[in-house]
């Protein structure tokens, strides 16, 4: 097969981590024959700087051309003085809204081989398979106003703004999931406060009447913020609004050991989808060869089962990570004794050249979704 693959690898580590999801497709192209013509353009600090504006219009065109699109991460201190609209933060906002991309999913597995650098016991962390459901297009991210005002404006306001149609196609997202999956929905809400968690919690129950086979249950976002670190383990899918999501999504990250492995999916009604690690563009680290390129790589995974129809593909790469974890390398985010530690290019090459190969991961097979 032939696809045109857009890959925006931003700011700080981006660009570092967006070398290895070219080379995880060359291999994969080698081996499956398939054909990825990969183009490459700026968003977010580097496209302010190239082109004056956090999402050039170029760049949103090449998106919607292409079958796929990756992305680094953006944002950095060289840009943060800049107005809220035009920082880099917001070509990533932009480009979601644009491209219609509502669902984001943020799967959180175990890796039984970094499970000694996960802060939570062992016995706790090993246990974990989780999928965080995001709304990703709504909420206080994009409410309007969303501004400074009174005398001296000294008045500040967001806007807390969800339609009925937007949370009911998120929520038929996560129930679909949580079918194919243990059959567990969670829906994370402040229902005790909020307006929009009360509309969001009748949704979920009147959706509930189509999905039999799932069991739901409601919780605050408080308390689940809670049970993510005291029983991870009673989790299957979580469906939450956009920062909610955000906020919990960071933390269950850190479950795994490090924020460093997590992938994720945004994806339209339309099936275009948008990949890009969970982390952000690290610049206290950026070009030094420390960052670790796997959240990336895995996205591309995701990428490739998601969107392109290729799982085979897409679990070749997530074997050959697993195989090269379970060697005992690791990139310095993980701290794992007794393993080696690699750089950024080291882990790429390693991970690329087990994809070249069938490769068997012997022990603690992670399955993401
Ligand atoms: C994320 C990030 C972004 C978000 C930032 C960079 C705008 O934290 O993707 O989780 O808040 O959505
Ligand atoms: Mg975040």
């Amino acid at each position: 097969m032939k696809k045109k693959i857009a890959i925006l690898p931003g700011d700080g580590i981006g660009r570092e981590i967006a070398s290895g999801a070219a080379s995880a497709l060359e291999a994969v192209g080698k081996r499956f024959g398939h054909e990825f013509e990969i183009e490459y353009a700026d968003i977010g600090g580097a496209a302010i700087d190239s082109h004056g504006t956090p999402l050039p219009e170029s760049t949103l065109a090449l998106a919607k051309e292409s079958d796929a699109i990756l992305l680094g991460a953006v944002g950095g201190p060289k840009w943060d003085s800049l107005p809220s609209a035009q920082r880099p933060e917001r070509g990533l906002l932009a480009i979601r809204k644009e491209l219609g991309l509502f669902a984001n999913l943020r799967p959180i597995p175990s890796f039984q081989t970094l499970v000694q650098s996960s802060p939570l016991k062992p016995e706790i962390a090993g246990k974990v398979n989780m999928l965080i459901v995001r709304e990703l297009t709504g909420g206080l991210y994009f409410g309007k106003p969303s501004e400074r005002r009174g005398e001296n404006n000294e008045v500040v306001v967001d806007t807390l703004q969800y339609t009925r149609a937007e949370i009911e196609r998120i929520v038929i997202k996560a129930f679909e999931f949580a079918k194919a999956r243990d059959g567990r929905l969670t829906s994370v809400d402040k229902a005790n406060v909020l307006e929009s968690s009360r509309m969001w919690r009748e949704i979920v129950n009147e959706k509930a009447a189509d999905y039999p086979e799932v069991t739901v249950d409601h919780m605050y976002v408080d308390a689940a913020a809670m049970k993510l670190i005291s029983s991870p383990g009673q989790f299957d899918v979580i469906v939450t609004e956009n920062l909610f999501g955000d906020i919990l999504s960071d933390e269950a990250s850190m479950i795994t050991g490090s924020l460093g492995m997590l992938p994720s999916a945004s994806l339209s009604e339309s099936g275009l989808g948008l990949y890009e690690p969970v982390h952000g563009s690290a610049p206290d680290i950026a070009g030094q060869n420390k960052a670790n390129p796997l959240a990336m790589i895995l996205s591309t995974a995701l990428m490739l089962k998601y969107s392109l129809d290729m799982r085979t593909e897409g679990e070749a790469i997530e074997r050959a990570v697993q195989s090269v974890l379970n060697d005992g390398y690791c990139t310095p985010d993980l701290q794992l004794e007794g393993s080696t530690v690699v750089g950024t290019d080291k882990m790429i090459e390693l991970v690329t050249s087990r994809i070249a190969e069938e490769t068997t991961a012997s022990a603690g097979e992670v399955v993401y979704m």
